[in-house]
């Protein structure tokens, strides 16, 4: 009887310490805060102005969308040119890098062009001074410039940095 009780303790303690953990991003556009969200359902919603929100959803309409993004009628009616619903911890934000990266080379390892006078390289089109301003992960040179930008951790290392 303790033995269970005590179990159910615990289980409870981790239920509750799971919820607690899961997080949204809330807010507008670039200024997002992480936020503890209850629902578990998080929100992300581009406007027909181009503007992005970012929510917890507790309305229930993401339980009703379901996981994914949509952009049917409903959706435009509402004010909206899509909407994505997702349950996973701080899922409702892209991947800003990604984007870059898909933007920059289709996120392969390009090697390098002239671009609008200067020499960029790799995932990212990094050129030399941007290399050396963010401290040269690869090694000096131009020959680790060139590598690490076609290396996919090196060269987003530097763009991290
Ligand atoms: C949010 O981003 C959109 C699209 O880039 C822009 O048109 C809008 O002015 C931005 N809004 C704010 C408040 O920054
Ligand atoms: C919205 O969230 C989805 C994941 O559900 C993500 O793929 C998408 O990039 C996000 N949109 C924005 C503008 O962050
Ligand atoms: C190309 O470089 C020139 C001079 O540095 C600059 O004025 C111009 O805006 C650049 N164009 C693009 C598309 O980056």
């Amino acid at each position: 009887m303790i033995a269970s009780l005590l179990w159910f303790i615990a289980l409870m303690v981790t239920i509750t310490t799971y919820s607690m953990a899961f997080q949204c991003y809330i807010g507008h556009n670039e200024s997002r805060e992480e936020m503890t969200c209850s629902s578990g359902w998080c929100f992300n919603g581009t406007l027909s102005s181009g503007d992005v929100i970012y929510i917890c959803d507790s309305s229930g309409t993401c339980p009703l969308f379901g996981k994914g993004c949509h952009d049917d009628q409903v959706v435009q009616k509402a004010g909206f040119k899509s909407v994505c619903c997702c349950n996973t911890n701080l899922c409702n934000k892209g991947n800003c890098l990604h984007s870059i990266c898909l933007h920059e080379s289709g996120c392969k390892p390009s090697g390098c062009r002239m671009d609008n006078g200067t020499l960029s390289c790799g995932y990212y089109q990094i050129n030399k001074a941007y290399y050396e301003d963010c401290g040269q992960p690869g090694g000096k040179g131009e020959e680790a410039w060139k590598e690490c930008s076609d290396d996919y951790n090196c060269a987003t290392t530097c763009v991290q940095a």
